[in-house]
């Protein structure tokens, strides 16, 4: 976990971060993008601060006091205000009301045989254990103290709006971890039940109410250990109505029953994670052939990607990492060995990954360079789905040796000060954003720093790099 002071807050990187997730949050998201005059409703507000209470402990519900404004919004939603056109809170429960989640709902589709990772442990231990660390794995947890990142103490455990009025307190009884809400003199409280997010950059919150699942307001920033406005949302609301749709679940999880409706999905079905079964096809039937027959030495009802050929491999990835691409039919139809086109529209422009949420487009940038055009390449020359590798430079490059032989294969070497084996992608793959991942937010453009997977000869990136070892950072 990340200790303050023993390491700087480096502020390109953190104001990077809070532009991916903002995207993030922008994505599907509607109820909040109501054009409002902050401006005049702030003031109008600090000029009846005065008057207002400052409650710090409060139950865990109260009705709105009868000073506010209380409505009924678009989307079965509330919203409770101290002016008509102010800002506010909005919630898709009764004020007054806690959100409560549908239990025993039927689903409403049959699973068509995912399982989950935890059936394979038995028989594929090592892959299982190994595959536990990864950021796929990780994308989407329940909520427990081993979990959820952020602080919880007293002291820390508060996020200040610029509003005086509006603040958050993440809170903590036995095993529930709640953000509680603090409006004027009005308080309520909001259950964290889902994690999304691997804690690379952020964890955002998910929550239910009956069968809807809707983000919380306050989004962990991992760099700087903080707690921000779920990126996206405005500033001195409180925001809880924001709806999950099925695409964001797709990319996010590996398995939900869909209610038919924008964000309603059968509690008791989600299989959280992106885990082996997106990549290898529900497994059911592999599990209850393999139980039944111990000596079967050869797979039986499971897909190996490897036996693929390797555009029909790399569109298993292309699921989540090909740019947004808008379904086609139902979601999580795609089975491993099927064409992407199939099931989802192309994204927009196959070259610009504008619409990509948040991720970068890294099959179509891949598919342009030189080393793809010229080789068998597939995402597995470089990536083991199983481990977790993250950040090891030198493990990277030493997959681009597998093809390159020696470090004087490259037109650069020798430098002065480069260690080339070290690290390969620093200049050939740059760390940055491009005019071809370029984003939209409400917030304006945004530029998220991803690896460019076109790997080509790049000099800006080899002067940047140059000039990072001069400089010495
Ligand atoms: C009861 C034992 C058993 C369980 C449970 C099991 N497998 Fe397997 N699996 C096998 C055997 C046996 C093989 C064939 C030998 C090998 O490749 O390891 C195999 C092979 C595989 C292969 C390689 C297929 C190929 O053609 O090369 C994949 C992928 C796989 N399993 C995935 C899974 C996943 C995912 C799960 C959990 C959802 C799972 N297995 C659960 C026994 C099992
Ligand atoms: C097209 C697939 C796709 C969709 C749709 C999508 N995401 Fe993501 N998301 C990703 C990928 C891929 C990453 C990792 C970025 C990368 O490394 O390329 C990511 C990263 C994130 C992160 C940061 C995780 C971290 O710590 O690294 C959060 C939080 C997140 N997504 C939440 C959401 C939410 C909430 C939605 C829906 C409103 C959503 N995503 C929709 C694919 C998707
Ligand atoms: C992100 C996609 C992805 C996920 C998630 C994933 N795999 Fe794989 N798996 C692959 C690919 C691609 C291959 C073929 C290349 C290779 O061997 O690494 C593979 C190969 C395998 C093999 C056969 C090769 C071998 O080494 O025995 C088994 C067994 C397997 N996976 C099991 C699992 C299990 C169990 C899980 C979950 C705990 C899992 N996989 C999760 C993509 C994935
Ligand atoms: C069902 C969607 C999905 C599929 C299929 C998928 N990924 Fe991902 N992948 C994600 C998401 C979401 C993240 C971001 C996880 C996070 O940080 O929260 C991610 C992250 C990654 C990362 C970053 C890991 C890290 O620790 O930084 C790599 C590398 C990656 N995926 C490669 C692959 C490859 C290769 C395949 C195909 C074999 C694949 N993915 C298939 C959704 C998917
Ligand atoms: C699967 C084999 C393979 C892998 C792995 C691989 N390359 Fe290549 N690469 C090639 C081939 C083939 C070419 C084209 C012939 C040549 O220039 O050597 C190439 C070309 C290049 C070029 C020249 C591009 C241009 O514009 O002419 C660069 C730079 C490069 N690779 C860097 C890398 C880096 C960095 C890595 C690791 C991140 C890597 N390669 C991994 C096969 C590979
Ligand atoms: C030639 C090697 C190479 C190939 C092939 C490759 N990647 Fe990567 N990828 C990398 C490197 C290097 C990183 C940076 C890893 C790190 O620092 O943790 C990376 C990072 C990622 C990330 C994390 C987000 C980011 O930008 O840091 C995702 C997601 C990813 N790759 C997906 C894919 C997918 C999907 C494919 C196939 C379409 C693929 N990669 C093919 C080398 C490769
Ligand atoms: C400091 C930046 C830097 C690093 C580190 C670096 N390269 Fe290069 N590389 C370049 C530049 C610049 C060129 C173009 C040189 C030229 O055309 O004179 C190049 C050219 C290449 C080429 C094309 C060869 C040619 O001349 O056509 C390949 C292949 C390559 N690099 C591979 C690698 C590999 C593999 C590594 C890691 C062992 C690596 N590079 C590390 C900057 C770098």
């Amino acid at each position: 976990m990340f200790v303050a002071g023993d390491k700087t807050l480096n502020l390109k990187r953190w104001f990077a971060l809070i532009s991916i997730v903002a995207v993030v949050a922008w994505f599907g998201y509607d109820a909040m993008q109501k054009k409002r005059d902050d401006a005049l409703v702030r003031d109008l507000m600090d000029a009846r601060q005065q008057q207002s209470d400052n409650e710090t402990k409060a139950p865990a519900r109260s009705e709105p006091p009868s000073n506010m404004v209380v409505n009924r919004i678009p989307g079965n939603n509330w919203f409770v205000g101290k002016f008509e056109d102010g800002g506010g809170v909005e919630i898709p429960f009764r004020p007054g009301d806690a959100p409560e989640k549908s239990v025993d709902l039927t689903p409403v589709h049959d699973n068509p045989g995912f399982v989950g990772p935890e059936q394979c442990q038995e028989c594929h231990r090592e892959k299982y254990q190994s595959f536990l660390a990864t950021a796929h794995y990780k994308t989407s947890r329940p909520v427990n103290e081993t979990t959820i990142d952020g602080s919880f103490e007293p002291g820390s455990n508060t996020f200040q709006t610029s509003d005086p009025n509006v603040s958050f307190e993440m809170i903590r009884k036995d095993d529930e971890f709640l953000q509680r809400v603090h409006f004027y003199n009005w308080s309520f409280e909001v259950p964290m039940e889902i994690i999304m997010g691997s804690s690379k950059m952020a964890q955002t919150y998910l929550y239910w109410h009956k069968d809807g699942l809707y983000q919380h307001n306050v989004t962990h920033i991992t760099d700087g250990n903080q707690w921000i406005n779920s990126p996206g949302y405005i500033d001195g609301d409180a925001a809880y109505a924001r709806p999950i749709p099925q695409r964001c679940m797709e990319c996010h999880l590996t398995y939900f029953d869909f209610r038919g409706e924008k964000n309603h999905y059968t509690p008791g079905t989600l299989i959280l994670g992106v885990t082996c079964e997106r990549c290898h096809g529900p497994a059911k039937g592999h599990v209850e052939f393999h139980r039944e027959n111990q000596n079967a030495t050869k797979a039986v009802g499971i897909t190996n990607p490897a036996d693929l050929d390797r555009q029909v491999q790399m569109q298993i990835c292309g699921q989540c990492h090909g740019g947004s691409r808008e379904l086609k039919g139902n979601a999580l139809s795609f089975r491993p060995g099927d064409r992407l086109e199939d099931h989802y529209h192309p994204p927009d422009d196959e070259l610009d990954a504008k619409n990509s949420v948040h991720t970068s487009n890294q099959l179509n940038r891949l598919s342009q360079s030189p080393c793809f055009l010229q080789s068998q390449m597939t995402c597995i020359d470089c990536h083991d789905p199983h481990h977790s590798e993250r950040g090891d430079r030198k493990l990277f490059s030493s997959r681009c040796m597998t093809c390159h032989e020696n470090e004087s294969d490259c037109g650069f070497f020798p430098q002065q000060g480069v260690d080339f084996a070290e690290n390969c992608v620093d200049c050939h793959m740059p760390q940055r954003p491009t005019e071809n991942l370029r984003l939209k937010s409400i917030e304006g453009d945004v530029f998220p720093p991803l690896r460019d997977h076109y790997i080509r000869v790049d000099e800006t990136a080899t002067m940047r790099f140059m000039s990072s070892l001069s400089n010495g950072d």
